[in-house]
């Protein structure tokens, strides 16, 4: 049986992959950043012995060690690492662009270099959720700097780390999901294009399948399209 761990899989599409991963037979190791709230406690319900919920908040370092001391008690390797934990503020200032950059850009980056030593007997892939947000070419929002250089420092920061770990094998997943109905503004949104659970299931296809090359970093997104970025 594969090891994955996904960040931010309270609700949204982090929820939806921990349920769709554990449906698929995969030991999940479920991060959690809201024990108050109640899907992931259900979903251990239903898979007792494979979902494990781990604490996790990724914008912090001590969290993110003690995550790896939860997870090393179980396993020595770790196949899948998703990085799903996201933030969006609808309006900027300048702490809440540090606090985006933290949690959206170095979460990722810190979850990475933690868990790179559990990696290294395991399946060796990195996912991380990009967003077209982050797309220099792509992005018109001039109201909205902290989300999108989060992302677009994300997008630089996978493909400095794409160069520096596939010639260790490790290979990469950039995702974008789409415009998704899931939690971003603190409620589920009304509006967008799909599901958590559509988004979710695409993902664990690109996440868990092959794609046509693995020597170049780009962007998929849920309709199975690839972006340079
Ligand atoms: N929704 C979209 O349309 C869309 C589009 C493009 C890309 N994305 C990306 O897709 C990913 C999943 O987002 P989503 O749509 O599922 O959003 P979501 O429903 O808000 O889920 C994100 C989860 O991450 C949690 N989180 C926040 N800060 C965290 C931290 N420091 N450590 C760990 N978890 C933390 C959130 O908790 P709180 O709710 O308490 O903040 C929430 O439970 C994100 O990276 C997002 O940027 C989303």
């Amino acid at each position: 049986m594969k090891h994955v761990l996904i960040t931010g899989a309270d609700r949204g599409v982090g929820f939806a992959l921990a349920e769709v991963f554990s449906k698929n037979g995969y030991i999940v190791y479920a991060g959690q950043f809201m024990p108050d709230w109640p899907e992931l406690e259900n979903l251990k319900e239903r898979f007792p012995e494979t979902l494990h919920i781990i604490p996790l908040d990724v914008g912090n370092d001590v969290s993110v060690k003690e995550a790896v001391k939860l997870v090393s008690a179980k396993t020595d390797c770790l196949d899948i690492l998703i990085n799903c934990a996201g933030i969006f503020y609808q309006e900027d200032n300048r702490e809440r662009f540090l606090h985006t950059v933290q949690v959206n850009t170095f979460g990722s980056l810190r979850t990475i270099e933690a868990f790179y030593p559990l990696m290294q007997k395991g399946q060796k892939r990195i996912c991380n959720f990009s967003s077209e947000a982050g797309v220099i070419a792509l992005s018109t929002r001039p109201d909205t700097f902290t989300y999108t250089s989060s992302k677009a420092a994300l997008n630089m920061a996978s493909q400095m780390l794409f160069q520096k770990l596939r010639p260790e094998g490790f290979t990469f997943r950039l995702y974008h999901p789409g415009w998704v109905r899931s939690y971003m503004s603190g409620v589920k949104a009304t509006e967008g294009h799909f599901e958590p659970e559509e988004t979710a299931l695409v993902a664990f296809k690109q996440f868990t399948g092959d794609i046509p090359c693995e020597d170049v970093l780009m962007i998929q997104d849920v309709y199975n399209r690839f972006w340079p970025f």
